[in-house]
């Protein structure tokens, strides 16, 4: 009896609070309807929980329905079983945010998550276990998977996250893209790949699971695209809807490597040709793509910025035209939800690449007409009209008659971001710095390091990923009558340490990393040895584990050598191979296990003599907090490598010195035709982190008083023109069509002056317009000071009525105008 009431009870509460997620072959279904969604990719580590109500709002605002985002192992279990779900890292309060706004969540817990995270999201101690292989049917890794997999599904149930308990999750996901990389893993991935649905299914959360580019995914987990485009994606079962996981909004970057550009008009372009073909589900990846902060950045060589290109910047301000342009075609998808979602699906191909599709529904009928030619536009004819459509567009109009938008017609202003520097500082350009060397006595001078062995280990082995630092060090000896005593010989390293630093006898003799987009190299230099003992000292640092491909956890990281010294007297060549030699090895650096980097470390800093160019260099220098709300940048121009800290946070790994090569870059960019992560890059022969900027979230520093940064310096570099600078939006430009409205907003500051122009067939780009041969006589920027001046935002309805009607020759005319905020 009991136990019926009891049942009767649960039913009750959870018909009240449950979401029924379900799917067809044609859509995820929530409460039986079926549903277009649109999600956003926010990785909460990414950002501060200060930051993300205003995040996810934004997304709100920008037309999405869910937010996305990866669980990060290693970032919860650093050790194993202590576990860490603090602060960035608390992802039950992410969740509820996510809640709060009214969203869904779309939970990819992987665990592998890749992401250009460190390690692909995997803590170093589980490739330390014994007999240790990912992904793949080993007894160890399957249980570590199960046991964390477990653990987040019942910390999420617990909080009655899951849709079937009333909460925000709509969907789960179990690993990442195995299906691109299970061919070297043979029969034992295939068996992996079902372990893995048997085991998330087992689990029991009520909402559906997805496995993405996994063509194999076994029922009833359902498998999903990845990519730049996904419109030629079929599903491997027909009862599973077309879903698109991560949509590339653009890419990442690596030190040394160029800033990438998708275009807004493809991003566009490749949603609406998702729908087009049957499409029910987009997610951005990244719709704020965001920091790696601390040691997170994955590898080797992902910068600290993850901004991604992302319709939201890495500080969280609207990335326009991108944002608002996806925003106005989500909002027609979702216009016409039901149709998309039941109507009937023809097809009518005009060749050439254009096409048009009509979903039909007893009430009405809504089109798509493609355009995949990245030459030339497409006249459709349909139901008697003629349509234009531009190359490389889709063209929506919801009842099959009037365009509602079109991929390629950009309506959206274009923001130009500025830097302003520190007000709350009388020289904002200076600040006074302290300094003291990292102490390496012990080691460059007495190779003594935590212990000893006769071999050369991968460094994650070692450190276990506590540090990027590991000092390998090992002693030769001469005797006095030795011919090769004071000779020039060779010093030969097989090295994968991801930077290297060489002292001998305390001397530096050199340091390298490997050359973009690879990771190993040969580090060579001659050398000179003393007689009697001779201390070789080699620092192997790391900046990101290796996060992708097959058995990518065995990707050596570190000194695996071989390490020889070479010399060459008269007739004799010695060959000397240190490489089982005993080395001495220590873990992290003396100032990290003093932690310098802490405000109260009360360790002696000196204001005199502060050098530039020196190695191994710790810095301070106080500061106050910018004035106001807009995201705080630190530009660490004049820096080589190192890390940085504001207030004991650590904001990241810099490395300004690492200059992109000049080729690469085109100066124009076209939207047209197929993205790749090499088109439409910028940024050539510049430092790779765009501006040198690198975030400081407000909630790091405090509003009142002091703030100390930190630098630790490795390569050596000048402080003196390191600034903080705040980044907020400068100017506004649009460059539309008559017979549009636009918009023009300085994110809520008033627009000052309208700084350029011109109705007519003007040229140029935002910060670069200029008149045309046709312009309306009237004077158009008096008009838009009237319309906009003094506001936040305004609407300008771009018609002759109001701009007059020059005679362009019978092209359209267009409006080109830049405020400045
Ligand atoms: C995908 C992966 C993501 C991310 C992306 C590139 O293959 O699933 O986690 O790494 O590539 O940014």
């Amino acid at each position: 009896m009991v136990s019926l009431r009891f049942l009767l009870c649960f039913l009750c509460v959870s018909s009240v609070y449950a979401t029924i997620v379900s799917h067809d072959g044609r859509a995820i279904t929530i409460d039986g309807h079926r549903r277009v969604l649109l999600s956003g990719s926010i990785h909460y580590p990414r950002s501060t929980p200060e930051m993300w109500p205003d995040l996810i709002k934004k997304g709100k605002e920008g037309g999405l329905d869910a937010i996305e985002t990866y669980v990060f192992w290693n970032a919860h279990e650093p050790t194993r079983r202590q576990y860490d779900f603090s602060g960035k890292l608390d992802l039950i309060r992410f969740l509820k945010t996510i809640q709060d706004e009214g969203l869904y969540a779309v939970l990819r817990i992987g665990p592998y998550a890749c992401a250009e995270w460190n390690y692909g999201g995997f803590p170093v101690w589980l490739h330390n276990m014994p007999g240790m292989v990912f992904r793949t049917t080993n007894k160890a890794y399957m249980d570590e998977m199960q046991n964390f997999t477990t653990m987040i599904v019942d910390m999420v149930k617990k909080e009655k996250l899951f849709a079937s308990q009333g909460g925000p999750i709509i969907l789960a996901q179990i690993e990442n893209e195995y299906g691109n990389v299970m061919g070297p893993y043979g029969e034992s991935g295939k068996a992996y790949i079902k372990w893995c649905a048997n085991m998330a299914q087992s689990l029991d959360v009520g909402v559906p699971w997805i496995m993405c580019q996994q063509n194999d995914a076994p029922q009833p987990m359902l498998n999903t695209c990845n990519g730049f485009y996904c419109d030629n994606f079929v599903p491997n079962n027909p009862n599973t809807p077309k879903m698109w996981t991560e949509n590339w909004t653009g890419w990442f970057k690596q030190w040394g490597g160029k800033n990438p550009h998708r275009t807004t008009e493809d991003v566009a372009f490749s949603v609406a040709r998702f729908f087009q073909r049957g499409g029910t589900f987009n997610n951005y990846y990244m719709y704020h793509g965001g920091t790696n902060f601390d040691r997170t950045a994955g590898g080797p060589y992902i910068t600290t910025s993850y901004d991604y290109d992302a319709p939201l910047d890495e500080y969280g301000n609207l990335s326009q035209p991108k944002y608002g342009h996806l925003k106005q075609l989500h909002d027609v998808l979702h216009s016409i939800e039901k149709t998309l979602t039941y109507g009937n699906i023809s097809t009518i191909d005009f060749g050439n690449s254009a096409s048009a599709t009509i979903y039909k529904t007893e009430e009405g009928s809504s089109c798509f007409f493609g355009n995949g030619n990245e030459n030339s536009d497409a006249t459709i004819s349909f139901q008697g009209e003629s349509y234009v459509v531009p190359a490389w567009s889709v063209t929506i109009l919801p009842d099959c008659k009037n365009e509602a938008y079109n991929t390629a017609k950009i309506t959206t202003q274009t923001s130009m971001m500025v830097k302003k520097p520190n007000e709350a500082e009388d020289t904002p350009s200076t600040l006074k710095w302290s300094w003291r060397p990292e102490n390496m006595d012990n080691f460059l001078l007495k190779g003594k390091g935590e212990s000893t062995q006769t071999q050369l280990f991968d460094q994650k082995v070692v450190t276990n990923d506590q540090s990027d630092y590991l000092w390998y060090m090992t002693t030769v000896k001469f005797k006095k009558r030795d011919p090769f005593v004071g000779k020039t010989m060779s010093l030969r390293i097989n090295s994968t340490a991801h930077v290297l630093y060489v002292f001998v006898n305390g001397n530096i003799i050199g340091y390298q990393h490997a050359e973009n987009g690879k990771f190993n190299y040969v580090f060579e230099k001659d050398v000179k040895f003393k007689s009697g003992r001779n201390v070789i000292a080699l620092l192997s640092i790391t900046v990101g584990l290796a996060n992708y491909g097959a058995f990518f956890e065995s990707k050596p990281a570190g000194i695996t050598g071989p390490i020889f010294i070479t010399g060459i007297n008269g007739d004799e060549t010695i060959v000397k191979d240190l490489s089982a030699h005993k080395w001495s090895y220590k873990t992290g650096l003396n100032g990290f296990d003093n932690q310098l980097f802490r405000t109260e470390a009360m360790s002696k800093w000196s204001v005199e003599n502060v050098p530039f160019n020196r190695t191994m260099t710790w810095y301070k220098a106080t500061f106050k907090s910018p004035l106001g709300n807009d995201p705080v940048v630190v530009d660490l121009m004049g820096l080589g490598k190192g890390t940085a800290w504001v207030n004991g946070n650590n904001i990241g790994r810099y490395w300004p010195s690492f200059i992109s090569s000049e080729n690469g870059c085109d100066a124009k960019c076209n939207y047209r035709g197929a993205y790749h992560a090499e088109k439409c890059l910028t940024n050539c022969g510049e430092p790779t982190q765009r501006w040198y900027m690198y975030h400081v979230p407000r909630s790091f520093l405090n509003a009142e008083g002091d703030n100390t940064l930190v630098l630790f310096e490795e390569m050596g570099g000048n402080p003196s023109l390191v600034s903080f600078q705040t980044t907020r939006v400068g100017s506004v430009c649009a460059n539309v069509y008559e017979k549009t409205i636009i918009e023009l907003s300085c994110d809520r500051k008033p627009i000052s002056a309208i700084k350029f122009a011109s109705f007519g067939n003007p040229d140029g780009n935002c910060g670069s317009f200029e008149k045309g041969t046709c312009e309306s006589s009237k004077n158009t920027a008096d008009i838009l000071t009237q319309e906009c001046v003094g506001k936040e935002k305004c609407s300008i309805d771009v018609s002759t009525e109001k701009f007059g009607a020059p005679d362009c020759s019978g092209a359209p005319r267009r409006l080109a105008v830049e405020a400045i905020c």
